[in-house]
């Protein structure tokens, strides 16, 4: 937080099965597992692209009881909201290390969007799914999940906020 590439709106990928757009890929994907993310958007590593991956095939150990997302590598994706209920919830950011904050959220949505081979990807997803896919999203627009925030004192050091969860290190 604080580089400038984080709050520059990313470009729609023009091409997919490219070589640049695999490289960028693994580079994105071995800095979300290194870091043990729930997902990870292309400005992050300071690529201006509309790339984000999420998920994991097994539970993540930063959000040890949030269900399983799938594995994904979403681009140029596209949100609908379904309804206007929203939901708190807490969230963490690979940009924003070491802290946690209650950000309110769409409950349920639709996305749509492309894999890195060009096809056509659409859900319809709830909950912590819905979440990351909105926290990811957020990236590619220039916004960290603090300036969502409302109600500052909600934000804070993770090993304070939740103590002896292991959660400090990132
Ligand atoms: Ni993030």
């Amino acid at each position: 937080m604080g580089d400038p590439r984080l709050l520059r709106p990313s470009e729609r990928v023009p091409a997919f099965d490219t070589p640049e757009l695999h490289a960028l890929l693994a580079d994105m994907q071995d800095t979300m597992t290194s870091l043990d993310g729930a997902g990870l958007a292309a400005p992050q590593i300071g690529e201006p692209w509309r790339v984000v991956i999420f998920g994991t095939d097994a539970p993540n150990p930063r959000y040890p009881d949030a269900e399983i997302v799938p594995r994904t590598v979403l681009i140029n994706p596209e949100i609908t909201p379904l309804g206007a209920e929203l939901e708190d919830g807490w969230e963490g950011c690979l940009s924003v290390p070491g802290m946690r904050g209650l950000v309110s959220r769409y409950r349920q949505l639709r996305y749509r969007g492309v894999d890195q081979h060009g096809r056509t990807i659409e859900r319809q997803v709830s909950g912590f799914h819905a979440r990351v896919v909105q926290h990811e999203v957020d990236h590619l627009d220039g916004i960290l999940y603090p300036m969502r925030m409302t109600d500052m004192s909600q934000f804070g050091f993770a090993e304070e906020l939740f103590p002896g969860q292991g959660l400090e290190d990132d």
